[in-house]
């Protein structure tokens, strides 16, 4: 038989590396039917919508099943709906209380460290009619919510991740208008970000309160600029302040590790403020790079560099909490994961306190505004029937796991 050797040293990971996948609610669990986002897919007429995304509400078992038996994860991230557990305000849903503990009892059943997101991107409908995040005094509910959840939860928890990407959602939602409430403005989209840092404070002293010993964060998507010219080079802190840093300063202390999202690399250029397109475009100055479904410019040492500062910066230990790509025909996937993962070997190998890898998916899902197009999955979703099947790469990166190493 053929003699499997492993490529160098250094791609051998730490024991006890975490190897998970990540999901967000709303995108797999189907009929959120209280929540902001699905008044919104509604109104909107977003087909396909939501509905009843991957159902993984019911089908839970089984997916945790996939998790641990083709992709041999020792870890799983996944967020929970505040719209189910408070559907109205101040009315706390026991049946779905105790459905999520269910799901949680089943991962540690299963023997899974547990990645709990609170908050991805998703409101009860109530609080958005309070306009969310927009009002600090409405930073009170959050901290209802949060004490209620550092309750019932705490025992099944190992991490919990408060939000995600908080500038992504004050960007999505208040700047760029593209996702409920759809507003747009840049004061809009500072006072998301201040209110939140508030909440992900105080979340962070609640759930200390109730478990001293919690694990408590917040996942920031670290963004790879690069400049377009010379000329546009100090746009790079600029850029890099905005999404990667200010809401780690402005909750400064109040972290005990940092959850990192890597997708792709933005190309950065001064024509963008001024036609008003706050986001790079970043297709432009990278044809001749490999490309996403979604156009997202692959660049595997992003994730070295973007590990490497926020180690050199914060002294936090690290969780890759997403990283992944649309790859409908999984032709690229595979390879996509073992260069990421070469890369970020050698962040950790630089010093970097890198303690886990989450891919982003673990099947296809609902993509936001962009409905089920993107195929993000390690499996395939199939919308009607809901089966599940591997795609190759599901296979590649459970070896991976397995050997808790890249081997060839
Ligand atoms: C978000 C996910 C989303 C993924 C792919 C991430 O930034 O956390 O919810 O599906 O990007 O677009």
């Amino acid at each position: 038989m053929h003699k499997k050797k492993i490529i160098t040293s250094d791609i051998k990971f730490p024991d006890g590396f975490l190897w998970g996948t990540a999901t967000a609610a709303h995108q797999v669990e189907g009929n959120n039917i209280n929540s902001d986002w699905w008044h919104w897919e509604k109104r909107k007429k977003l087909i396909p919508d939501s509905g009843l995304a991957c159902d993984h509400y019911h089908l839970f078992k089984k997916d945790f099943k996939l998790a641990k038996e083709v992709l041999h994860n020792n870890a799983h991230r996944l967020s929970i709906e505040w719209a189910r557990i408070e559907p109205s305000e101040g009315k706390f849903n026991k049946k779905e209380t105790k459905h999520y503990i269910n799901v949680l009892k089943e991962l540690k059943k299963m023997g899974f460290k547990v990645m709990l997101t609170l908050h991805h991107f998703v409101n009860p409908l109530w609080f958005s009619q309070k306009a969310g995040f927009e009002k600090k005094k409405n930073v009170y509910y959050f901290d209802k919510f949060i004490w209620y959840c550092a309750e019932q939860f705490t025992g099944y928890v190992d991490y919990w991740v408060i939000f995600n990407e908080p500038n992504v959602y004050a960007s999505m939602a208040y700047l760029m208008g593209y996702w409920p409430p759809q507003k747009r403005s840049i004061l809009k989209a500072a006072q998301i970000i201040f209110n939140m840092a508030k909440a992900h404070s105080h979340a962070y002293k609640i759930i200390h309160q109730i478990n001293h010993g919690a694990k408590v964060g917040s996942v920031i998507n670290q963004t790879y600029y690069k400049s377009y010219r010379y000329i546009d080079m100090p746009l790079i802190p600029l850029y890099k302040f905005i999404t990667n840093d200010s809401f780690i300063f402005l909750t400064k202390g109040n972290w005990d590790f940092l959850g990192i999202n890597y997708y792709a690399l933005h190309v950065v250029r001064w024509g963008d403020l001024f036609l008003k397109r706050p986001f790079p475009a970043e297709t432009e100055k990278v044809q001749l790079r490999e490309m996403t479904d979604l156009g997202w410019p692959i660049y595997p040492q992003g994730i070295y560099f973007v590990a490497r500062e926020a180690w050199k910066k914060y002294r936090l230990p690290i969780f890759i909490t997403e990283n992944g790509l649309a790859d409908k025909t999984d032709s690229k996937r595979a390879r996509f994961i073992i260069n990421h993962l070469h890369w970020l070997a050698q962040a950790m190998k630089e010093g970097a306190d890198v303690r886990g890898y989450f891919h982003w998916t673990l099947m296809d899902n609902f993509e936001w505004h962009l409905g089920r197009s993107p195929k993000f999955g390690l499996f395939k979703t199939n919308f009607k029937t809901l089966e599940r099947i591997p795609r190759k790469s599901a296979y590649v990166y459970g070896e991976i796991a397995k050997n808790n190493a890249i081997i060839l």
